[in-house]
């Protein structure tokens, strides 16, 4: 479908269309809500529009002005122009939809860019649905504010949600929401527990990030099962089954220590 498109032109990586296949086919007959940063000569509006038929609602949003000029027959494409990461765009979008199923960031994919961009709109997000960001090589390049070890990155940022996900198991007296604390000084934002509480999953790809959203109780371990009745290696503890895990103290862990994570200790 994206090669043969023939409208406004999209500019996207061979990867990501294999990658958008694979996660998105789950949604494709839904009336979903998709938002997509980033729209340049319009065509991804395009094409999603018609990879989802019966979706209800597709919003770009680009800085450039010149967006403003793009005009579509399908009623349901709208553009949005302005700074994505500007409350004056998130309070048009809401305008529009208070919540989507689908939230691509392909917009400037600087490191600040996609933070702040991701604290706005994650919220927007339902549970079951997926925000993906495109084209996170940049976080490698100063440029973009990046480099392979810079503690602000756009991928460090993202790494970190892998720890918010593990949440219960790390011992410690800190929330959830310290590990990014970090960021929050350094790009002037928060997020909250109830939205880290409801990332479900993230996974990288070359270049590309992809979150899903659920109900915090599909987001933890869950309760111990133990099934079976041969136990000849190791003695099954059966005592445990249908119990909670319980973390492991780690307050004499200095590799725990939440006063300041050890990359940014080396910024000091
Ligand atoms: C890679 S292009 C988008 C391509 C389009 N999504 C596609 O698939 O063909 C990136 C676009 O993001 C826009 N952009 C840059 N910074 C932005 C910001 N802060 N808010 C919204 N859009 C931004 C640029 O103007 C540019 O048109």
């Amino acid at each position: 479908m994206y090669s043969q498109h023939t409208g406004k032109v999209s500019d996207k990586w061979s990867s990501y269309l294999v990658v958008y296949d694979r996660i998105l086919k789950s949604y494709r007959n839904q009336k979903v809500r998709l938002l997509e940063i980033g729209v340049q000569n319009g065509g991804s509006l395009e094409i999603w529009a018609k990879y989802f038929s019966n979706a209800k609602l597709i919003v770009g949003c680009d800085i450039n002005p010149k967006c403003a000029n793009l005009s579509y027959e399908d009623p349901r494409i709208h553009v949005l122009v302005g700074d994505a990461t500007s409350d004056k765009v998130k309070s048009n979008l809401v305008k529009l939809s208070k919540s989507f199923d689908i939230i691509i960031d392909d917009g400037s994919h600087y490191s600040s860019d996609i933070i702040k961009s991701f604290a706005k709109y994650f919220p927007l997000l339902r549970c079951g649905g997926v925000y993906i960001v495109e084209d996170i090589h940049t976080s490698y390049w100063k440029k973009y504010e990046g480099g392979i070890f810079y503690p602000f990155s756009s991928i460090t940022f993202l790494k970190h949600l892998v720890d918010v996900i593990n949440y219960e198991h790390w011992g410690v007296k800190e929330k959830r929401e310290s590990i990014l604390k970090g960021f929050f000084k350094k790009y002037n934002f928060q997020i909250d527990a109830i939205n880290l509480q409801s990332i479900h999953s993230i996974t990288f790809l070359n270049s590309m990030c992809v979150i899903f959203k659920s109900e915090q109780e599909n987001n933890t371990i869950g309760k111990r099962c133990v099934s079976g009745l041969v136990d000849d290696i190791s003695k099954a503890e059966r005592k445990v089954n249908n119990t909670l895990s319980v973390p492991q103290d780690q307050k004499n862990n200095r590799w725990s220590d939440f006063d300041l994570p050890a990359d940014e200790k080396f910024l000091e």
